[in-house]
């Protein structure tokens, strides 16, 4: 069975492009990079090239960026690096972060809450968007961080990040504003000089973005200090202390020049296209089925159906069955019974939460695929309906 892989939130196939970029550097090229001598020092030039790579997708500078071990590690860094120097000094803390987070941010901030700091979760209107208006009432004299993600993993929701960056700093120049980019990386233009000047700090997982699992990217803006979370060798301009994982990085930034090219020509358009056709096909074909959350704001591969009177964990086996690879929420939530916290917090009632799906393409997905999800999906909630 050709099976066809809809599930591309919780993780992308690595690039033939990147594991060619990556291959010397497991063989010939294994130095490391800490070393004077030759072979160390072609590690640390390939470590340099990708730093440059990942730059210019961001549009920072190299030194802006912090190679480690993905979005969970990044948005720790984030949060914690902040945070720590206030505990240290017993200082009060504010944090604002939202309902809609990925873990990776949600239980760091509820950790960071536990250990004093005074934590705010912004509530999302029902397309899974965060007021600005409610997150300027939210900032107080304390508020030293705020953490809000820039594309939701289960809805692929856009905030507007630039402008909520930019009344944070209005409030007060000092607060710092992280954003978790994971799922926005490589898919949307991000731009650190531009749209997001006033954006401190952003996490990118390379797993979401054709490089490996296991592999990631912390943007500190010039100037900003953070307290490390590991403590041992310089690397990382002491942000990451750890001999760097240089194939990891070299894919890293292979990638990074392959998004640059694929967010400059119109293959975001047609993967857009291609979304909706898969979305639009499922409307038309399955009576009772609605898109949760915004689809004007919204990442161009994400969508998240709901079947009413369907249960999404039956029809993800079911789906398994036939072929093809969905999710109902986050990876790590996959056989959980608790229904997802961010259709929750976007106002949906349990029972809907528990009938919803994420369907999420690649650039590789074909029209093909989408044809025979078309076939798929419809027959499989229909057999599942008349079974309950
Ligand atoms: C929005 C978001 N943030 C953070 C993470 C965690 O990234 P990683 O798997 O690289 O630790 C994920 C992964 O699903 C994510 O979707």
């Amino acid at each position: 069975m050709d099976r066809i892989y809809l599930d591309n939130n919780a993780t992308t196939p690595v690039l033939p492009q990147v594991i060619e970029a990556m291959r010397p550097f497991w063989s010939e090229t294994f130095g490391n990079p800490s070393s004077a001598h030759h072979s160390g020092q072609r590690a640390r030039t390939a470590i340099e090239h990708a730093r440059t790579a990942v730059a210019r997708l961001l549009n920072c500078s190299p030194k802006e960026i912090v190679f480690n071990s993905g979005g969970t590690e990044s948005d720790n860094l984030a949060l914690t690096g902040v945070l720590q120097p206030f505990f240290d000094k017993r200082q009060p803390a504010h944090l604002i972060t939202t309902e809609i987070e990925h873990h990776a941010v949600l239980y760091t901030a509820q950790a960071l809450h536990r250990r004093g700091a005074a934590a705010t979760y912004l509530v999302p209107n029902r397309e899974g968007i965060i007021d600005p208006e409610a997150f300027e009432a939210a900032l107080r004299p304390d508020t030293e961080l705020v953490s809000i993600m820039l594309a939701n993993n289960e809805t692929g929701a856009i905030q507007p990040i630039g402008k909520l960056a930019r009344i944070a700093k209005a409030y007060n120049p000092a607060i710092l504003f992280h954003t978790d980019a994971v799922q926005a990386a490589a898919k949307l233009p991000i731009d650190l000089t531009g749209a997001l000047k006033n954006v401190d700090l952003l996490s990118i997982s390379g797993h979401k973005m054709y490089a490996p699992q296991g592999t990631g990217i912390l943007f500190i803006r010039s100037g900003v200090h953070l307290a490390p979370l590991l403590h041992g060798g310089p690397q990382e301009h002491q942000h990451r202390s750890g001999t760097e994982n240089v194939p990891g990085i070299v894919a890293l930034g292979r990638a990074a020049e392959l998004a640059l090219d694929w967010l400059s020509s119109d293959a975001p358009q047609q993967l857009a296209a291609l979304r909706d056709r898969l979305e639009s096909g499922l409307l038309a074909a399955i009576p009772d089925t609605h898109v949760n959350g915004s689809t004007t704001h919204r990442a161009a591969n994400t969508t998240n159906l709901r079947f009413a009177g369907v249960d999404a964990e039956s029809l993800l086996i079911a789906l398994d069955l036939q072929g093809i690879a969905a999710s109902f929420g986050a990876a790590c939530q996959s056989g959980a019974t608790e229904p997802s916290h961010v259709l929750i917090a976007m106002g949906l009632t349990p029972a809907e939460a528990r009938s919803s799906l994420r369907l999420s393409l690649s650039r590789l997905t074909t029209a093909e695929e989408i044809d025979r999800a078309l076939e798929i999906i419809p027959a499989v909630v229909a057999r599942l309906r008349s079974l309950a």
